[in-house]
């Protein structure tokens, strides 16, 4: 049975020309890749960003950064879509616009085969040099925590290419970010606690501009103002709301 606000959803879903998903750490939870902010086993638990997320850190400490990330890489590359990542693909085969704005760098979304993903905080499978942004190719088979490879034109050591804390975000993708969520009829923000900007605003940016905003998270301190809520786990939440929505695509 789909509860009254379910159905609000669905409904609005149904009847939506341009759908935008915002999503963040906890849709990929299911494929078994940790969150941030989950107070048993997000990485903000066990470890300070300011000594793992910020350039200061990598200055400080190249080794465990490259370390940490190494690991993080090697998870995202064995995980696998999960039935969350699945139904935003369906619902792309759908509905005629879906953009996705991802705060995740894990790239499961296009191994969902999603299209039209902005990476809004970059990605873990993307490599340049610290000193000067070249960009390096990393090759699986040799990518190890123990090598910190030097970039080939300047020397200077490889990085992560996601966006860390004290860094701007890509321009052009927050520019097409801030439309997807000026423009759109509905917005599905994912897996996300809200609490890292610009991206934490942009549902009530979609709000603000008449969209129908839906929060899909078990987590109930996640309500947003004037958005509404869905509480439970995205893997179940977002299949029920297509199979709702489009009944007859099950
Ligand atoms: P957080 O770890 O802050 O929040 C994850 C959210 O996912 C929480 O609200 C959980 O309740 C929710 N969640 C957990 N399991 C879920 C499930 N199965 N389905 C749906 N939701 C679930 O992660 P983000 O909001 O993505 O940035 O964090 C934002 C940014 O902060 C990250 O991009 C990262 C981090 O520091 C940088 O590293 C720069």
């Amino acid at each position: 049975m789909l509860s009254d606000t379910e159905m609000h959803v669905a409904q609005a879903l149904r009847q939506a020309k341009r759908v935008t998903v915002l999503s963040g750490a906890g849709i990929s939870a299911e494929s078994g890749l940790p969150t941030f902010r989950d107070p048993l086993t997000g990485y903000w638990s066990k470890f300070r960003p300011e000594d793992l997320a910020t350039p200061i850190a990598f200055r400080r400490n190249p080794e465990l950064v490259w370390r940490w990330y190494c690991e993080r890489r090697a998870a995202a590359r064995a995980a696998k879509p999960n039935p969350g990542h699945l139904a935003i693909t369906k619902l792309q085969s759908i509905v005629p616009a879906v953009t996705i704005v991802t705060q995740n760098v894990d790239g499961l979304h296009q191994s969902a085969s999603s299209t039209n993903v902005i990476e809004l905080h970059g990605s873990i499978h993307a490599t340049r040099c610290f000193d000067r942004d070249h960009v390096m190719e990393l090759n699986p088979e040799e990518d190890s925590p123990d090598r910190h490879p030097a970039c080939p034109l300047c020397g200077s050591l490889a990085r992560p290419g996601v966006v860390w804390f004290g860094e701007m975000l890509p321009e052009e993708a927050l520019a097409r970010s801030i439309s997807a969520a000026n423009e759109c009829d509905v917005m599905l923000v994912v897996g996300t606690s809200g609490i890292v900007q610009p991206a934490a605003s942009l549902g009530s940016r979609a709000l603000s501009h008449g969209a129908v905003v839906a929060v899909v998270n078990p987590d109930p301190r996640s309500v947003m103002t004037g958005g509404v809520f869905l509480e439970g786990p995205a893997g179940s939440m977002l299949p029920r709301l297509i199979d709702a929505a489009w009944p007859d695509s099950k």
